[in-house]
């Protein structure tokens, strides 16, 4: 039966394939733009202080969680990451290092949300951790930490990549000073 509706269905079915191979055209396509981010972070002091951790911890009786407070500069380029199919790069400060007990850890400093090229170029100092820098076992003796600067590509169509920075020297943690509440 050649009638209205066949033909409505077959054009249909025929507009649809096509829409999803330009979607998948486009998504394969952004993997293989060239570009050239830069991106280098660097850490200007840390101090770490003993204090309590009340926010979602409940251990009301002890002082003894030692907090990290670092100062950072951030030294990047992204705007390279920026195209046709580009909806925003969301930017991370991870700081790196191992203990004794564990092996791995990487701990979120900073982050920020691009949504523009011409936002996409950060030159900033005295830049304070956003999240506590807390190490599971609470003290910070002997870590030595390096930083570095990830970014997630977050596509109108297609996939989600990644990328991130070499890590920065390794920094020692000092000694802890003061009280913080
Ligand atoms: C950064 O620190 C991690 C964890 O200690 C380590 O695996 C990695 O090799 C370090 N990177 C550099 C460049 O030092």
């Amino acid at each position: 039966m050649n009638n209205l509706q066949n033909r409505a269905n077959a054009v249909l079915a025929f507009s649809i394939s096509a829409i999803f191979c330009l979607l998948g055209a486009i998504a394969l396509s952004s993997l293989v733009i060239p570009s050239q981010p830069s991106g280098s972070v660097g850490l200007d002091s840390i101090k770490v202080l003993t204090g309590r951790y009340d926010k979602n911890w409940v251990d009301y009786r002890t002082r003894d969680n030692e907090f990290a407070n670092t100062v950072m500069h951030i030294d990047a380029d992204l705007s390279s990451l920026f195209h046709w199919n580009t909806k925003q790069l969301f930017v991370y400060v991870v700081a790196e290092y191992s203990t004794p007990t564990h092996l791995k850890n990487e701990i979120v400093l900073w982050d920020t949300i691009i949504k523009r090229k011409s936002a996409a170029v950060i030159r900033k100092k005295g830049i304070k951790n956003k999240y506590s820098l807390i190490d599971v076992n609470k003290k910070w003796t002997n870590v030595n930490a390096n930083v570095s600067l990830h970014w997630n590509i977050v596509p109108y169509v297609g996939f989600m990549t990644y990328g991130r920075s070499q890590a920065s020297e390794p920094y020692a943690f000092p000694l802890p000073s003061g009280i913080q509440t």
